[in-house]
């Protein structure tokens, strides 16, 4: 594990997008695992300032999502897929069809599950796979349970989840009760992983996932056992360690 300790924000955001960068010119045709959230929105200008600055190109990118709520569609403002083409796909140069993002209105939940996990085999596997922490531990939304949920599947979001997300949405009533996430071992089967995290709300739970015991109870702590894992957290952040 690497953790590369920054300054504040933006500086963890510039960071973590040159890491992005990097592999995309390193490997021009690469795929790489996409999050949505707070904590990756710096990131995501950066890659546009990069792309319009010629410094990357993202025409031979492909792109998988970590998740989507179940019941919305893209065109909802709160959807995930919706995030992205607002905050990265329509402002650089990935073709459209290369973006993938699990469907949250597939009439069989189920079956869109295995789908998107052939979907990322056929592709040949997630080169990078860049990841937020949630306030709980849970990546993607693979939330605390007494177990690791391994492949792509519909989950139930916690309490906590939802009163987190519920910031988004005008009211708590209107948060998705369940989405669709890669499962831990999706997300382990990733080349590399790049784990960012940003203030002091997350300094105890990062705590707990750098160091603590590996378990399901912090689902993040699974990333302990990752042989390529770089964490790009601000000082606020890596307080408590
Ligand atoms: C989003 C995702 C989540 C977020 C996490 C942190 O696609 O999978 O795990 O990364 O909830 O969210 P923020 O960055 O908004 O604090």
């Amino acid at each position: 594990m690497k953790i590369i300790s920054t300054k504040n924000y933006d500086d963890m955001s510039r960071k973590a997008a040159n890491i992005l960068s990097a592999q995309i010119i390193l490997k021009h045709d690469c795929i790489l695992g996409l999050a949505t959230g707070s904590t990756v929105e710096g990131i995501y200008k950066q890659l546009i300032m990069q792309n319009r600055n010629g410094d990357v190109d993202f025409s031979g990118v492909h792109s998988v999502n970590l998740d989507e709520y179940v019941g919305l569609s893209g065109e909802h403002n709160q959807s995930y897929r919706y995030f992205m083409e607002t905050n990265l796909f329509s402002q650089i140069n990935v073709h459209r069809g290369n973006t993938h993002v699990p469907d949250g209105t597939a009439a069989d939940a189920e079956a869109e599950c295995i789908r998107y996990e052939s979907l990322i085999k056929e592709l040949g596997g997630i080169d990078l796979q860049l990841l937020g922490l949630g306030h709980n531990g849970h990546i993607g939304f693979n939330e605390p349970d007494d177990k690791f949920p391994l492949l792509t599947h519909r989950v139930q979001l916690k309490e906590s989840t939802i009163k987190a997300n519920s910031r988004f949405f005008e009211k708590e009533d209107q948060v998705p009760r369940e989405a669709i996430t890669m499962g831990i071992k999706t997300i382990m089967q990733a080349k590399r992983i790049l784990l960012c995290v940003s203030g002091t709300a997350k300094a105890e739970i990062l705590k707990q996932v750098l160091s603590g015991p590996v378990t399901p109870a912090v689902p993040g702590s699974i990333l302990q056992l990752h042989p390529n894992l770089t964490v790009v957290a601000d000082e606020d952040a890596l307080c408590h360690l």
